[in-house]
């Protein structure tokens, strides 16, 4: 029986691509929409790699026929793209959200349209990190409204959409909207207090659970799910000092938000071990029964495993990039863990490469989530990738990258996981955050003064993967 990526997935499948607005939209002032936080974090000097910005990005605004021709060129089953929350409500504030922008849904409804006349499923995320910038000044996530208004927000999103739209995502990855934005400040809105960054965690859940509601009611027949980018953890070795920092990890990134979600309570080792930095009393009577909602899926990003270590307060703590951004001070209450550097390959976001961390992670989410369907919502890598002469982008680190990952899904699936699709991250080059333009994770290549995409060996590889996975169908 065939192995690795040629054995048979199962026939429903999806395989898909992501993406997310601000990475790609550019436009930023066009038909109404207001600044988002990475709008103001990005034009303030100093915080992003060379002052990039995503003013222009990749154009997509103004190409997205273009991108679902490619899109549908490649075979794709599905497409994952976030709804820029500005351009939907853009007078929104702590009180209101606000009037319905139609110029900012007709953007979506045309995209979501153009998708489906190509025969891709579209997949939308509500919330990947572009905060209307009137809520940020009003408190933010650490503030109670934003989950509010994010609820509200939800339902006109559902209301518009979703009667094409079969699957709808809460937020992406609000360990990175709370801890990167609050706690460690390399993401917008750049501040850095641990205990705002533990309100966000509860509201980001809140604002979770009140938009299942709100889609549940506006799109009775709409899948909904929510994505997280939990770590698959592991202690350095079996010492007392590595596994309790290990499952310090395991509480701050993957329970906090599991728990709450799928069990309806926070873990209270964490609640615990966190006493010094906030007394939790921002999480009021019902909040969990809010929260806990039942949940057609999970998305899983996946870039590379998380080993911990206990730190014995010796030498400077070691903060392995290894993780995602991970410096040891986006973590609350957790001077004594570090997170020492892997042995490689490495991407050249320094991460390693290890695929069994996807297949541990998936199994850790479906033991946790039986009767859960699991989705792989975003992995990929980047890679230094280079036109050659003939116009060509030969990218076989990422080849190998994807492929093994796959391999690695197929792996989950065989041993129990109801995984039910795999979107690559991504499917553009386009604006990796802190990092600016300089890391591209794109399947398709993107020449940024002149706005040419050239789809990789990746995305060709790819194409042909889908292809043959569908003739078995
Ligand atoms: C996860 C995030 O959702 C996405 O926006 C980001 O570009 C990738 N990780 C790569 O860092």
């Amino acid at each position: 029986m065939p192995t690795g990526i040629e054995r048979a997935f199962p026939p429903k499948f999806v395989w898909g691509a992501a993406t997310a607005a601000y990475q790609i939209e550019g436009a930023i002032d066009t038909d109404g929409r207001t600044p988002s936080i990475w709008d103001t974090f990005s034009h303030t000097p100093g915080r992003v790699r060379s002052d990039d910005n995503g003013d222009i990005a990749c154009d997509h605004y103004n190409r997205y026929l273009e991108d679902v021709a490619l899109m549908r060129d490649l075979g794709l089953d599905s497409y994952r793209f976030s709804l820029s929350w500005p351009r939907i409500t853009p007078q929104v504030d702590a009180n209101a959200l606000g009037p319905v922008n139609q110029k900012g849904i007709d953007f979506y409804s045309r995209l979501v349209d153009a998708l489906l006349d190509a025969g891709i499923d579209p997949v939308i995320t509500l919330y990947h990190w572009d905060l209307p910038q009137a809520l940020e000044d009003a408190g933010g996530w650490p503030s109670r409204t934003t989950a509010e208004r994010f609820g509200e927000y939800a339902a006109v999103a559902a209301e518009h959409l979703g009667d094409r739209v079969a699957t709808f995502v809460t937020l992406n990855e609000p360990w990175c909207s709370a801890y990167l934005g609050y706690a460690s400040g390399v993401h917008a809105p750049g501040r850095t207090d641990p205990a705002a960054a533990l309100a966000a965690v509860h509201h980001l859940n809140l604002a979770h659970g009140l938009a299942v509601q709100a889609i549940r009611q506006q799109a009775p027949t709409a899948k909904v799910g929510v994505t997280l980018n939990l770590a698959s953890v592991r202690p350095q070795t079996l010492l007392d000092r590595d596994t309790a920092a290990a499952r310090r990890v395991d509480g701050l990134q993957n329970r906090v938000f599991l728990d709450p979600m799928l069990d309806g309570h926070y873990p209270d080792d964490i609640i615990d071990e966190t006493g010094s930095v906030t007394d939790w009393s921002f999480v009021r009577d019902g909040d969990l029964d809010a929260i806990c909602q039942p949940l057609d899926t999970i998305g899983v990003n996946y870039y590379s495993p998380t080993v911990v270590r206990g730190y014995d307060g010796d030498g400077p703590r070691e903060e392995s990039d290894g993780h995602g951004d991970g410096a040891a001070s986006a973590w609350p209450a957790s001077d004594d863990i570090e997170f020492p550097r892997q042995p490689g390959p490495y991407t050249v976001m320094g991460w390693s490469i290890d695929p069994r961390g996807l297949t541990e992670l998936l199994l850790r989410v479906h033991r946790q989530a039986p009767g859960v369907d699991l989705l792989v919502t975003e992995n990929g890598a980047a890679f230094d990738d280079l036109v050659d002469g003939e116009g060509r982008v030969d990218d076989p680190m990422r080849v190998e990258y994807l492929s093994r990952h796959i391999a690695a899904v197929g792996d989950a699936i065989e041993a129990g996981a109801p995984v039910r699709g795999y979107f690559v991250w991504s499917l553009l080059d386009n604006f990796e955050w802190a990092y600016g333009y300089t890391k591209r994770f794109g399947i398709v290549y993107v020449d940024y003064a002149s706005q040419r995409r050239v789809p990789k060996t990746s995305a060709r590889w790819y194409s042909d993967l889908i292809a043959r996975q569908v003739r078995r169908r």
